[in-house]
């Protein structure tokens, strides 16, 4: 007699013997009526989906977003009123490498929220840095292909690197951030996490601002030289899953505070940097931090490929209260996402118990593959308007006109717009040690790299401060 549960086929009948399969004679050869063996086999060729075209190697967890102070002035969005606890998942990531790349790797983290509110999910799809590598997202896939494998070699090329970075001096930023200390932070916990991007903060009084959103962590910055990591990936390929992982198993879990910069709707055209370009910040002494609330990881996930490599995060999903920005890149993310995510995970990736809204969802799309949840709609009303009580739209959340002027045209985003600055407010923050760092962490990311290319990126780093190319040519000769 035994209490186990007993094993069945997908189809739920029991399984009489899952140790042999079924032959003719005990020598074989195996007979085609054996579904179960066969089953077994396909189920495995199956086991894969897709990985990310970018963010492939991940990690996560659940945890809560708790709203501490009051910023009802600026929004209205439910998730944000003070006193409000939300349930969420987040997933970070490295951008380059595939899903089984090793995690102590030098390279931007993926910072991705899900806020199950009461209003529908909110995501936000953030990095640990506040920047990015570029400002148009025409040049996106471009500069993804120079951190992806070379057609022929087959591996990662720094001369396509290079070569993009120094012609597109809007990278500057994100890459002196990429080669200083927080290039390589220790682990998920010890590091920051940014929207990055600029979206919108709507209030009661249907009045807009402009938002950044941070996420400070209260573990501490710790990040890893390149000879540590060097250490570190020869021991252990999953140094952030563990840390994570074992964090949070052990009761000891991750907190960052929630922080937000807001700008008046009305101050976009008066700042000498335009506020949406994502290659910069909004300095802190022109737009102060503004404490929110406590973001908590509390909880890992009992079956990793269902809640994290299934989650599907899209800058489209905002809820009420919150709205995108002009930002040209943020613009195309809210296209890219969720076609992504389709290709990807598939049609109704968001009924997945991971993605669905975990308020009431009413909507009119119908069938398409792996339709396993109904649409909250009445039988009868399966197309709209109808007369059968379906789903009607609800004007007050509508987001207030927002002016646009322009002519329509592809204009130059690198005329008369200033890379520098914002990096040189970075290089003068690093004290000596950071700097030597930073010389070297280049300049061993530069080896093999042709020397016209290694010159016209010097004449960036020249722009920014003598100092920066002067202290990367000492390392470029001495490496
Ligand atoms: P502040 O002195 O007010 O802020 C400096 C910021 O730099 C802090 O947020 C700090 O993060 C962060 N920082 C420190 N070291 C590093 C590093 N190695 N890599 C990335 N960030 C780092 O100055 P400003 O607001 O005027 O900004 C000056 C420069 O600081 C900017 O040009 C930008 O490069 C960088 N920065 C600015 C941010 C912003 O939103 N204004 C956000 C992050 C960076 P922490 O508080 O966690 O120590
Ligand atoms: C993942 C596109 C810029 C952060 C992805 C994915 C795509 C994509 C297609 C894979 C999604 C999936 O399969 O699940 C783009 C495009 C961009 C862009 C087209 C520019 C136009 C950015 C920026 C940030 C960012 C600026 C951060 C500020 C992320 C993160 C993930 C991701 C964190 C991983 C999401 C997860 O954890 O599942 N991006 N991206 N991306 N991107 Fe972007």
């Amino acid at each position: 007699m035994t209490d186990k549960p007993t094993l069945t086929t997908t189809g739920g009948a029991p399984v009489p013997d899952n140790q042999n399969s079924l032959t003719a004679g005990p020598r074989g050869p195996v007979l085609m009526q054996d579904y179960q063996l066969i089953e077994k086999l396909a189920h495995q060729n199956r086991e894969r989906i897709a990985e990310r075209v970018v963010h492939a190697k991940g990690w996560g967890a659940h945890g809560t977003l708790t709203i501490e102070n009051d910023i009802s002035k600026y929004t209205k969005a439910k998730v944000l009123q003070p006193g409000t606890k939300t349930e969420m998942i987040a997933r970070f990531s490295t951008v380059a490498g595939e899903a089984g790349a090793a995690d102590a790797e030098r390279d931007v983290r993926g910072f991705s929220l899900k806020f199950y509110t009461e209003e529908g999910n909110w995501d936000l799809v953030g990095n640990n840095t506040p920047v990015f590598f570029v400002r148009d997202a025409y040049k996106f896939p471009d500069f993804i292909h120079t951190q992806k494998r070379h057609p022929k070699t087959n591996l990662r090329s720094p001369t396509a690197m290079w070569d993009f970075w120094s012609l597109s001096p809007e990278s500057l930023h994100q890459v002196t951030i990429l080669f200083s200390d927080r290039g390589l932070p220790v682990g998920v916990r010890n590091m920051n996490g940014y929207g990055s991007h600029t979206y919108s903060l709507i209030n009661d009084n249907n009045e807009r601002f402009w938002v950044k959103f941070h996420f400070k962590t209260q573990q501490g910055h710790q990040h890893w030289t390149n000879a540590e990591a060097e250490q570190v990936i020869g021991k252990t390929r999953e140094s952030t899953q563990e840390d994570l992982f074992y964090a949070i198993e052990k009761g000891d879990f991750p907190k960052w505070n929630m922080q937000i910069q807001v700008m008046p709707e009305t101050d976009a055209d008066l700042t000498p940097y335009n506020p949406f370009d994502l290659t910069k910040v909004w300095p802190h002494g022109d737009y102060p931090l503004i404490d929110v609330g406590t973001l908590e990881l509390n909880r890992n996930p009992e079956n990793y490929f269902a809640e994290i490599e299934q989650a599907a995060f899209s800058p489209s999903n905002k809820v009420p209260g919150i709205g995108f920005s002009p930002d040209k890149m943020l613009q195309a993310r809210v296209f890219s996402y969720a076609d992504a995510h389709r290709h990807r995970i598939g049609t109704h990736y968001e009924s997945l118990p991971v993605n669905e809204p975990k308020c009431p969802v009413h909507h009119y799309h119908k069938d398409g593959a792996m339709h396993f949840k109904s649409n909250g709609c009445p039988v009868d009303a399966y197309y709209e308007p109808n007369s059968f009580n379906g789903p009607v739209e609800k004007p007050d959340v509508a987001e207030p006109p927002l002016k646009i002027t322009g002519d329509a045209a592809r204009y130059d985003h690198r005329e008369g717009n200033d890379d520098y600055s914002q990096p040189r407010a970075l290089f003068n923050l690093f004290d000596d040690g950071q700097k030597s760092r930073l010389f070297s962490n280049i300049a061993a990311a530069m080896q093999g790299v042709p020397e016209e290319i290694v010159e016209r990126q010097l004449k960036h780093f020249e722009l920014v401060d003598p100092a920066y190319a002067a202290g990367v040519r000492t390392a470029l000769n001495a490496s």
